[in-house]
């Protein structure tokens, strides 16, 4: 006998399935693509729940969920079980990893070999890897091997020592002008969607409309074909001061907060659980240790 109710409560079962093919359709026409990260079975649950396109396992994780100070330090096998619990828990949007730092910088075949993974072992749907031209090789070799890939341009955290710290990008001349390069050549290599994060408004506009795929902004301003936005950001779990890209649409940690406070309360009064709360004994079905003597506390 199960003691917990049925999974997928509520869920809808009948919506399609997102894919490459369906992101392409929603820029066509001018449908906005939405898209969050997730990295457990109840949130990616809640996440799918809300219809919301594209779930990305991000390499956010180790900053959102596991503490670390920056991505840097995630690996495969911390992407591949978080991965794994969101695949469990997701039915129609389309489930992106993220490759962590180290899992593609070596060789193309270095590259695929990760990527497979995330394919075979955790159900990943698409990569996302960052970097602009210099990914165009393994960008190509992932898509010859039938994984859809996501770019991710402009302000890349895997980048943080390069760039000196989280700083916006593409704001001189040049560098605009490389990133429009990097956009163009990272969708000629195959990509079917582009993250642009922390980038001039105005540069985003550009880039979104040169772009036959989905540009998806995360502190690119409003004209991107979409908006990605990390979880614990926008639900105020993060314990960090946020980017002023960030909009909370609800404060889970005072929720939880207010509720942990009563959960304590409640069992220090000895209120919970209650007598409806507790399992009975069939009628007529006795029980007692020969010879045991029940303590004080014990007999309550
Ligand atoms: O890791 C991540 O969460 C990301 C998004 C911020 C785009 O890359």
């Amino acid at each position: 006998m199960s003691l917990t109710g049925p999974r997928d409560v509520g869920r809808r079962m009948d919506v399609a399935k997102v894919t490459p093919q369906s992101l392409l359709a929603q820029k066509q026409n001018g449908a906005a693509v939405t898209a969050i990260t997730a990295y457990d079975y109840p949130t990616a649950h809640l996440v799918d729940e809300a219809g919301i396109d594209i779930l990305l396992v991000g390499d956010s994780l180790g900053m959102a969920v596991l503490g670390y100070e920056d991505t840097l330090s995630v690996t495969m096998e911390e992407m591949l079980h978080h991965a794994r619990a969101v695949r469990r828990a997701v039915r129609r949007a389309m489930l992106v990893v993220d490759m962590p730092y180290g899992s593609y910088q070596l060789s193309v075949e270095d590259t695929l070999c990760n990527a497979l993974r995330f394919v075979k072992e955790s159900g990943g749907e698409a990569v996302k890897l960052e970097g602009g031209s210099s990914q165009t090789a393994r960008v190509r070799a992932l898509t010859d091997a039938e994984i859809p890939v996501v770019g991710h341009i402009g302000l890349t955290p895997q980048s943080l020592h390069r760039m000196g710290g989280y700083r916006v990008q593409g704001r001189s001349e040049a560098a605009a002008t490389q990133l429009c390069k990097d956009a163009v050549a990272l969708e000629e290599a195959g990509a079917i969607a582009l993250v642009l994060e922390g980038i001039p408004r105005e540069l985003a506009a550009y880039v979104t409309s040169l772009l036959t795929i989905p540009t998806i902004g995360i502190g690119a301003g409003p004209d991107c074909d979409g908006q990605i936005l990390v979880f614990h950001d926008v639900f105020s779990l993060s314990f960090r001061e946020s980017p002023k890209f960030v909009r909370s649409f609800g404060d889970a940690a005072e929720l939880i907060r207010n509720g942990l406070e009563e959960f304590r309360a409640a069992v220090e009064a000895r209120a919970f659980p209650n007598d409806k709360e507790s399992y009975h004994m069939p009628a007529g079905v006795s029980f007692e240790l020969a010879g045991a003597h029940p303590t004080k506390d014990g007999g309550r």
